[in-house]
């Protein structure tokens, strides 16, 4: 695999960054997820968007525009012949050298890191099948709606999740799901209507799920911004989940408990249909 590292395409064995960089030492850096379908990225001005979001919020230098971002990404998409999965954006505050706690000077560059993963997304088993859930303890710090590489607690509630049989976890705190460990949570009611939580510090603004409130608004569906318990879930017409790596993936099991008769719903599929459609 080519992978880029700070302006240099490199074979993944010679690329390197320092042991001291900040991203490694104090998880001091941000990333994003594109997904790529057909050799072509999808939602990348979004994605690019919510990158500057939560640079800005961790007042991190970005220097490099939407444009010569593109050209990176496309580039080595190129280089990777990648027609399905994912390009991963890291940007950390890089090192000035020593460990230390305090953000070092302005004039200190940032690490910039890519690289191409290859994933089936459309014929995935889960995108088609459903997941099941298992629910965790929300563990993680209270501003989740930056998209930092701390992940992880994420990582420990998967385990758990995997330990408990199940194919992924949803987080919950003060009695109500905040999202999943790394997608956002939705339902439809036994009334057919589509919840997913309001934007706050407690979430990602998931880009997936900002394109799907749209599709779910061409569609005319009902929606409510808000959030829902795991019970309220468990007794739900259909759940699932959004995300840049699983576009729009049924939930068919909440610990143990089948959502509706245990398969895929119909206005899921109808929403991951038109998801992959639109990304076309
Ligand atoms: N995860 N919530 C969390 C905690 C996430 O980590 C993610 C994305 C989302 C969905 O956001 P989006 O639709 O923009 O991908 C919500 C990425 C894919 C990951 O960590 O692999």
């Amino acid at each position: 695999r080519t992978v880029y590292v700070n302006g240099d395409y490199v074979a993944e064995q010679d690329a390197k960054v320092s042991v001291f960089d900040r991203g490694f030492l104090l998880a001091d850096g941000v990333y994003e997820v594109s997904s790529v379908l057909d050799g072509k990225l999808i939602d990348f001005s979004g994605h690019m968007q919510r990158l500057k979001r939560s640079a800005g919020a961790l007042e991190l230098a970005l220097p490099w525009d939407d444009e010569a971002l593109l050209t990176i990404h496309r580039e080595l998409i190129r280089r990777n012949a990648l027609e399905e999965g994912m390009v991963y954006l890291q940007l950390t505050r890089g090192s000035a050298g020593d460990r230390e706690f305090h953000y070092p000077g302005a004039d200190t560059p940032p690490t910039l890191v890519l690289f191409t993963q290859a994933k089936a997304l459309i014929a995935g088993r889960s995108g088609n099948d459903g997941i099941r859930i298992a629910t965790q303890p929300d563990w993680r710090w209270a501003r989740r709606d930056i998209k930092t590489v701390q992940l992880l607690y994420p990582a420990m509630a998967k385990m758990a999740a995997k330990a408990a049989g199940a194919d992924d976890a949803w987080l919950v705190e003060n009695g109500v799901v905040t999202e999943g460990a790394s997608n956002n949570a939705w339902i439809l009611t036994q009334d057919g209507v589509l919840v997913t939580r309001e934007l706050s510090h407690a979430i990602l603004p998931g880009i997936t799920r900002a394109v799907v409130l749209e599709l779910a608004e061409a569609l005319s569906l009902r929606v409510e911004v808000r959030a829902f318990s795991v019970e309220e879930a468990q007794n739900a017409r259909e759940c699932f989940v959004t995300s840049a790596s699983s576009f729009v993936t049924p939930v068919v099991a909440i610990d143990d408990i089948a959502v509706a008769d245990g398969r895929p719903g119909q206005v899921t599929r109808q929403l991951r249909d038109a998801y992959i459609e639109e990304s076309r």
